[in-house]
């Protein structure tokens, strides 16, 4: 059923095919996945700065939610080098690798593509960065590389075991990201957990817990669960991972920056599935009786996850927007 404020949302759709510095001596920062969720945003913030924006996307799940002109999304499918090389500038100061198919249900429908999203995207993007010598080259990994923890908090130094084709990408992208910082490309990995927030995709509802749930009970004003309502996750709002983007390279911070480190975005609470059911509930003061009729667990879903403090220690950053709050303002957006 279509949602008639995103439909109209979506009719501001910018694209070009025609890089807008080509011809021009810029040094770039490059966005990739600008018209997805996460990418979008940071595009966003970044503009705000002045700063010369190369912003790529295929828009093979992206809708570009902007309106602002200076946010154009170049067509670019990063699995492809000679595409890249149509848009990529000459002088590069900062690449943010948002873009992959970013779903760990749907990472089993096609795990081909999946793998070709992560690996071979980020390998062909790896390689322009470093034949441009990029200074600094951010990649967005995910909480799925741990799969089901031993232990809780989970460290940046706990063991990997993805249970997703999505998770196992991600994985295997980071082992690139590495190999390169060892070739002399300055890296950071962030692993962001459960992000939420307005312009997430209300159209998919295998992507992203709380607009899930939101894209329900707006639809039809019922929440059906997949899994248990005991699971947990870290909830953590856009605003606070698009800042965390901007603190991870604070060279200022000693010992910390691009220097093939490895960092959790989280807010280092665990939240169960059931506790955001009622506070959607309580917050959005629904009339209709909102059903927590739970399907069984599945056995690739993780049960519980949520961030350490390790980030926050090192940079000072902390995640401001708790989940009422964040929650609160997204109702808000929607109604
Ligand atoms: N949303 C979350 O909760 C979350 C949590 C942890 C990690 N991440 C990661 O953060 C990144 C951004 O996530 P998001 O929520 O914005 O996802 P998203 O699906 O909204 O955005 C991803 C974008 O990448 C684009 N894309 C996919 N393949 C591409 C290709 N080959 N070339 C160019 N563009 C391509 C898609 O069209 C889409 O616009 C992803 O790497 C995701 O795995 C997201």
């Amino acid at each position: 059923m279509p949602i008639p404020w995103l439909e109209s949302y979506h009719a501001n759709f910018v694209t070009t095919r025609t890089p807008v510095w080509k011809g021009q001596d810029l040094t770039a920062t490059v966005v990739t996945g600008a018209a997805g969720f996460i990418g979008n945003m940071l595009a966003q913030d970044l503009a705000r700065e002045d700063r010369s924006l190369c912003l790529i996307d295929d828009f093979s799940s992206g809708k570009n939610l902007s309106v602002d002109n200076r946010l154009q999304v170049n067509y670019c499918d990063i699995r492809k080098a000679s595409d890249l090389d149509q848009v990529l500038p000459d002088e590069i100061d900062v690449v943010y690798h948002c873009a992959a198919q970013s779903s760990g249900e749907i990472s089993f429908d096609d795990p081909w593509d999946d793998l070709t999203r992560h690996v071979h995207a980020t390998f062909y993007l790896l390689a322009a960065a470093k034949q441009r010598s990029a200074e600094r080259f951010v990649y967005t990994s995910s909480m799925a590389v741990y799969g089901e923890p031993l232990k809780l908090p989970i460290k940046e130094t706990s063991p990997t075991n993805p249970k997703s084709f999505y998770g196992a990408g991600k994985l295997a992208a980071e082992s690139y990201v590495r190999l390169f910082q060892s070739l002399g490309l300055p890296t950071v990995i962030v692993r962001p957990f459960s992000v939420y927030g307005a312009s997430q995709d209300l159209g998919n509802l295998r992507q992203g817990m709380v607009s899930i749930f939101m894209s329900q009970l707006l639809r039809s004003g019922r929440i059906s669960v997949k899994g248990s309502l005991e699971r947990f996750r870290d909830f953590i709002h856009i605003d606070d991972v698009v800042r965390a983007f901007g603190t991870v390279l604070d060279s200022s911070v000693q010992g910390f920056g691009c220097h093939g480190d490895v960092f959790e975005i989280g807010t280092e609470t665990a939240t169960e599935v059931r506790t955001v059911l009622l506070l959607i509930k309580q917050l959005s003061q629904s009339t209709t009786n909102i059903e927590f009729g739970a399907l069984p667990y599945r056995s690739n879903e993780v049960m519980s996850s949520y961030a350490n403090d390790i980030f926050r220690k090192a940079f000072g950053w902390q995640a401001e927007i708790g989940l009422e709050q964040g929650l609160r303002s997204l109702i808000r957006e929607y109604h």
